[in-house]
């Protein structure tokens, strides 16, 4: 195989080597998906940041490119989007090109360890060769600093109604639009956040978006906000809002925040632009800030969930975004592992499963009380109860393998809330790569997303089935290609 390492992933991006954190500028053009990410060369914890690049045709399989931009004397470069200006209202283009064209954050070190607060500005710079070489804009930065120690992640969008570009970026505890009719001229149109939403820390790498609701001849706007710290089961997580947008500012009667996945890795996860399909399709970083940097891996660190259909649902009145791996992650599940089997009510059984490491399981039950117990011969497991009498769904990895290398890892038990199901019988897929295991409940509405450090790997699946009426079917595992 072409990566060999412990906890490597095999069916996910993650870099070669060193660190990474968030996806940026995602975004296709001309038969290529671009998956540009936040990404220190030097080490495998965070430093001066970069924009890594990888490319793929069909967001399975992905080849890594050379850092697409360094660092210069504004600054840092931090997250951020990109657009095809198709029309080329940058006037980058001079010979009928079309400019790819990067929006994203200038972080200025010096100015922040001198106790500035304005040291952080948005940047732009373009290629004219689908992202293969790249030049910053003379103009920057295109938006300035009044102040604001929290200024940044810009996301990009054309919005057609009003033929301007728009622009949500985060200011601390609230998201600022802007819209610009070239990329370089931007104008401050509305703000939204204050009142809304989960603010035990401040906003990260906002995505603004319409999404037509499933089944419905209806679509609604979409914001979606990381925030660290603050998510649910502790550290970094991602809420959205559903909502209206006028091309000036986005509003909402939705006071509370909605979670885009209960586990506690899937960060500043954010949409491609420009999708040939017309699907929203999110990738997030498989990580948490509470222990990203301490995480048992060895030449790089982390890996992006696989990608993930978004669709929005109507659920009774009120609106509900699930997200689902795109239909290419499961042309990856080839040979079954083991044949399906069916765990009676009260019954407990557990098989043996070589390979179980790197796999697909999609089951199928109406039991309201179930574990899934993924363990090794160490006696090490990852234990998924569904419980309906409590309303909850449970990740625990408190004795999954490597805990202690940060405190916040295995200490408690990972919650999601069981309402959205409305009581139905469930279907689950779980995929695990190695040191990660992503949960999607009912095309997923419900997500857990989680990583995980065994010594040996996972070889035995233990159903545990408490309910005394209703049996869990195990419909299938199945092995997963590596995409490498
Ligand atoms: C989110 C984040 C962004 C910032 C980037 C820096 O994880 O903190 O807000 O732009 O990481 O690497």
């Amino acid at each position: 195989a072409y990566y060999s390492e412990p906890y490597r992933p095999q069916f996910h991006f993650s870099p070669e080597a060193n660190w990474m954190n968030d996806p940026n500028g995602l975004v296709y053009q001309d038969g290529v998906y671009h998956l540009f990410y936040q990404y220190y060369p030097d080490d495998t914890v965070w430093g001066p940041m970069h924009w890594g690049h990888a490319v793929s045709k069909d967001l399975v399989r992905w080849e890594h490119k050379p850092i697409a931009l360094y660092p210069d004397e504004h600054g840092l470069i931090f997250s951020g989007s990109a657009v095809v200006d198709s029309q080329n209202t940058s006037g980058f283009a001079k010979n009928g090109e079309t400019p790819l064209v990067a929006i994203f954050t200038y972080h200025d070190m010096d100015g922040e360890k001198a106790g500035r607060t304005d040291f952080q500005t948005q940047g732009i710079a373009y290629t004219l060769d689908n992202g293969d070489t790249w030049t910053k804009f003379k103009g920057n930065p295109v938006i300035g600093n009044e102040g604001i120690k929290d200024f940044r992640d810009p996301k990009v969008t054309w919005h057609e109604a009003s033929k301007r570009w728009i622009l949500t970026l985060v200011a601390g505890d609230h998201a600022q639009f802007y819209t610009s009719p070239n990329l370089k001229d931007w104008t401050l149109t509305g703000e939204f956040g204050k009142d809304y939403g989960a603010h035990g820390g401040v906003w990260e790498c906002p995505d603004l978006f319409p999404l037509q609701v499933d089944g419905e001849n209806e679509s609604k706007w979409v914001l979606i906000i990381s925030i660290n710290p603050g998510a649910p089961n502790g550290g970094s997580g991602t809420q959205y809002f559903i909502g209206d947008f006028d091309g000036k500012t986005f509003t909402t009667d939705q006071k509370e925040p909605k979670w885009i996945d209960y586990g506690t890795d899937n960060y500043a996860g954010v949409t491609y632009n420009n999708e040939p399909n017309g699907d929203r399709i999110f990738i997030g970083w498989m990580s948490n800030w509470q222990y990203a940097r301490d995480t048992p891996t060895k030449k790089w660190r982390s890996s992006m969930t696989v990608p993930r259909k978004l669709t929005l649902q109507k659920i009774g009145m009120d609106y509900y975004l699930t997200n689902f791996p795109i239909s290419g992650i499961d042309g990856l599940a080839s040979s079954e592992l083991t044949k399906s089997w069916e765990v009676g009510s009260s019954e407990t059984a557990t098989q043996t499963i070589n390979g179980l490491d790197q796999s697909s399981i999609q089951l199928k039950t109406a039991s309201k009380d179930f574990s899934i117990v993924y363990g090794n011969s160490l006696g090490e497991k990852v234990v998924l109860t569904l419980n309906a009498g409590r309303n909850q769904f449970l990740v625990d990895r408190s004795a999954s393998g490597k805990i202690d290398f940060q405190e916040d890892f295995g200490n408690k038990t990972h919650v999601a809330p069981l309402q959205l199901l409305n009581g139905d019988p469930v279907e689950m897929e779980i995929l695990l790569d190695k040191s990660s295991m992503e949960v999607f409940i009912n095309g997923g509405l419900l997500v857990m997303t989680e990583q995980v450090f065994p010594n040996e790997p996972y070889n035995s699946i233990t159903v545990e089935n408490n309910d005394p009426e209703a049996n869990v079917i195990v419909e299938s595992i199945k092995k997963m290609e590596s995409i490498w």
